[in-house]
């Protein structure tokens, strides 16, 4: 029997073709695991109205990790048109099968690297070492939303906060109401989780992301647990900074931060911004990790256009399989891969489009085996 089941979940669009690539690179690394195909996505959603069937998360129970490709998520109303007729009527509706995920498996920490590799000729700058810390269950992702707004949540709300006053006479099908959701719980986790990390890869500073001098209930609460966790690692400062300047600092000083910690919301945000300054999201790799369990999955979305065509940049998916054997234990085989990696990046012989090459998506995969 294999050390490892990894379920595995290319789901849509070029997530098939950069998980083949990650799988020429696992196999090339010998790990001692098995894969077990998972169904996710919008196939299954329009198909069978659930893009996350439950066959899946039983499959998922019963692994030790998962890698997981991309996802395609459309607002509302668009989702809704792709559903199989018969299912129309039904009153089905979508959720994003990621954030599901991340909720039901408890997968409370996102880890996001930044690194800028030497050589990458997309590097904002080559000094760049960030890795973001976001909060993965709560905050605005909860899904407690409303449309049209019940009249006894009206009700409960305007009884409760004099600001209400001006929504008052607003017909309830005209106002739109998303709960943001923050406990003291999952904020000291994250923050906990980047300062852990801070100690151990010997970063200086760890920078809370947030916004309370607007949002003084929910960010307020984040920021004071923040503080008090930070009186715990007494050589590691505490930077605290609002998102919007923070998007404005990390374009002019990237390199003078090193771990971000931020709630979901701007923690997503944050992440792309943090992506793109090492390259764009075909090098931004990331880990839903829970305390038992955790699921692997690039930055990058579905990109539809270039679905099944090996044109995009597999790096992403490679950096995070790197970050997943990291999780399991596997360090040698993790650092090896990073070499590999970085050796490829440097040599900047074997690249895609987005680096200015014209290789496969698989050819940059078997150049890292090439490598290791
Ligand atoms: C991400 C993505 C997801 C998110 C989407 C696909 C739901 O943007 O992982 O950053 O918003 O978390
Ligand atoms: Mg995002």
């Amino acid at each position: 029997m294999a050390k490892y089941k990894i379920a595995w979940l290319p789901g849509d669009g070029v997530g098939n073709d950069v998980m083949e690539a990650a799988k020429i690179v696992l196999d090339a690394l010998k790990l001692d695991a098995e894969y077990q195909h998972g169904d996710i996505g919008w196939e299954f959603w329009k198909s069978e109205g659930n893009p996350l069937p439950d066959r899946t998360i039983k499959l998922l129970k019963n692994t030790d990790a998962c890698l997981f490709g991309a996802i395609t998520s459309l607002p509302k109303e668009e989702a809704q048109k792709e559903l199989a007729p018969e299912l129309q009527d039904k009153g089905l509706t979508y959720s994003s099968p990621i954030v599901r995920l991340r909720q039901e498996f408890n997968l409370h920490t996102n880890l996001r690297p930044c690194k800028a590799y030497s050589g990458n000729p997309l590097n904002f700058r080559d000094d760049i070492d960030l890795v973001v810390f976001r909060e993965n269950t709560e905050d605005m992702y909860v899904g407690v939303e409303f449309h049209p707004l019940p009249q006894d949540v009206m009700d409960v709300v305007c009884a409760n906060s004099a600001k209400m006053k001006r929504f008052a006479d607003t017909p309830l099908d005209e106002i739109a109401v998303s709960l943001r959701i923050n406990t003291i719980k999952a904020s000291r986790s994250i923050v906990t989780q980047a300062f852990e990390y801070a100690k151990k890869h010997g970063y200086k500073t760890v920078t809370i992301v947030e916004k309370p001098n607007v949002l003084r209930e929910t960010s307020g609460l984040v920021v004071r647990e923040a503080r008090k966790v930070a009186a715990n690692y007494p050589g590691i400062d505490l930077w605290e900074t609002n998102i919007d300047a923070m998007c404005m600092w990390l374009i002019k000083n990237p390199q003078n931060y090193g771990v971000l910690v931020a709630t979901n919301m701007f923690g997503d945000i944050i992440s792309d911004l943090c992506a793109q300054l090492i390259g764009g999201l075909g090098f931004a790799s990331s880990g839903n990790i829970g305390d038992n369990y955790a699921v692997f999955e690039p930055t990058h979305g579905s990109a539809p256009k270039y679905a099944g065509q090996y044109k995009v940049n597999p790096m992403a998916m490679l950096l995070t399989t790197k970050l997943m054997l990291d999780w399991l234990g596997e360090l040698q085989l993790g650092e090896k891969l990073d070499k590999a990696i970085s050796s490829v990046i440097n040599d900047a012989k074997v690249k895609t489009y987005d680096m200015g090459g014209n290789s496969s998506t698989l050819d940059v995969a078997e150049e890292v085996v090439r490598k290791l």
